[in-house]
């Protein structure tokens, strides 16, 4: 049987998208079941839909955190997923919700964690002089972007780069990575991946 995978995504969903087209080869030990957003409007949810993959939209404004979750787990738990991915995933998730879905559920970052848990991960490197950069998919805990980590891919960080030029050069590498680990990680292997 293959793993049941559910994608949550805020915005575009470029790695969602790669995720899609990985578990669209015949060999792939997992498949889709759903993709849902906290917001209705995320360009991703269109696109997910034209691949055929059921979608879900929980807004999340004028909720409490508490209330937009409950309202969120109702498309997830009638999905019934092994695997829960955080992809683009804006939202800062309560520890019972994390609890949940503990040991299953997994996130891709744009920096080298632990460095530069949070946001503006690509300036801070930069600022820090720092000479390379990258992404992380790690196992998700109460405590953002903290979790054991299952795989990372680095890039270097070049004269004259800008957040954004950064921010390109590290997401080919995600597009890379988190399919990468997803195929391992549905077949149960946890040790990580250095890409
Ligand atoms: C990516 O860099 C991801 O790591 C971060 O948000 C960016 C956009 O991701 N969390 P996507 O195109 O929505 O997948």
């Amino acid at each position: 049987m293959k793993a049941r995978v559910a994608i949550l995504i805020s915005g575009g969903g470029s790695n969602m998208l790669a995720l899609l087209a990985d578990m669209a080869q015949g060999d792939h030990p997992a498949t889709p079941v759903l993709v849902a957003s906290n917001d209705p409007l995320a360009g991703g949810l269109a696109k997910a839909a034209s691949l055929g993959v059921p979608t879900a939209a929980v807004s999340h404004r004028g909720l409490a955190r508490d209330a937009f979750e409950a309202s969120l787990l109702e498309p997830i738990l009638a999905a019934k997923p092994d695997i829960l991915l955080l992809a683009g995933f804006m939202r800062v998730l309560t520890p019972g919700f994390v609890h949940r879905f503990a040991g299953r559920m997994l996130n891709i970052h744009p920096s080298l964690l632990p460095k530069y848990p949070g946001l503006h991960t690509h300036q801070r490197a930069i600022d820090a002089g720092d000479t390379q950069a990258g992404c992380t998919v790690h196992l998700v805990t109460p405590v953002l972007d903290d979790g054991p980590i299952l795989g990372q891919a680095c890039v270097p960080i070049l004269a004259g780069d800008t957040a954004g030029t950064l921010a390109a050069r590290v997401l080919v590498q995600e597009h890379r990575l988190y399919p990468a680990v997803l195929r391992r990680f549905a077949t149960g292997d946890r040790t990580p991946l250095l890409a």
